[in-house]
């Protein structure tokens, strides 16, 4: 038995980013049911066919990570009412070539944070409409999360309980299913 392999995709390269810290809060929810690896998409460069000829290195290694891995969690900001570019640009890498999609068949869990009301819903909508084209497998619960200052501490830990609570079985629907899918990592 081994311990389920979890590649995490942050939707933002900001320093100070939040989804980077409900990230954070989230791989620690996670506990030791995950191995879970924060894999960088902002050096990727913007997506042009030219260059899928000969594949640059980032493009190479973002694609092995998540080919390695058994499933994926995305958290993403919203922007302008959909994904970041950087998560598009990202996404559209490693659906090429179509034959070695990364993400066919691929378990992939979704949640964003933003200051506004909505908490990216709209966001990942998009976001599941993509993937859904894509063959992905994406979980059910939905978790939107209308970030405020003092939501996550400097240890990731998730000061509101019923903030908590949810995402602890957002986290922990995710991983079951994950874990059918990949017996061998249960
Ligand atoms: C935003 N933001 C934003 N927020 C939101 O709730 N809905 C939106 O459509 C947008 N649109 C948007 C566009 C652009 C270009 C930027 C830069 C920002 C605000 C966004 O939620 C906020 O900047 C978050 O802090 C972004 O998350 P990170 O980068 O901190 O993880």
């Amino acid at each position: 038995m081994s311990t389920l392999k979890l590649a995490v995709i942050v939707g933002s390269a900001r320093r100070e980013s939040i989804n980077r810290r409900l990230a954070q809060a989230l791989i620690g929810l996670a506990g030791t049911r995950a191995a879970a690896d924060i894999i960088r998409i902002d050096d990727l460069p913007l997506f042009n066919q030219d260059l899928e000829a000969e594949r640059p290195a980032a493009v190479e290694r973002f694609a092995q990570a998540m080919r390695s891995a058994d499933a994926v969690l995305i958290v993403t900001p919203e922007h302008n009412r959909s994904i970041p570019a950087l998560l598009k640009n990202a996404i559209d890498w490693g659906s090429r070539p179509k034959a070695h999609s990364v993400w066919a068949g691929k378990v992939v869990a979704i949640t964003g944070a933003s200051p506004g009301a909505i908490g990216t819903a709209l966001a990942q909508q998009h976001l599941r409409q993509i993937l859904g084209t894509l063959g992905s497998v994406v979980p059910g619960g939905e978790s939107y999360i209308s970030f405020k200052p003092d939501l996550i501490d400097a240890n990731d830990h998730i000061n509101d309980e019923g903030s908590r609570v949810r995402l602890q079985a957002f986290v922990d629907g995710f991983l079951d299913l994950a874990e059918r899918l990949h017996p061998a990592s249960a």
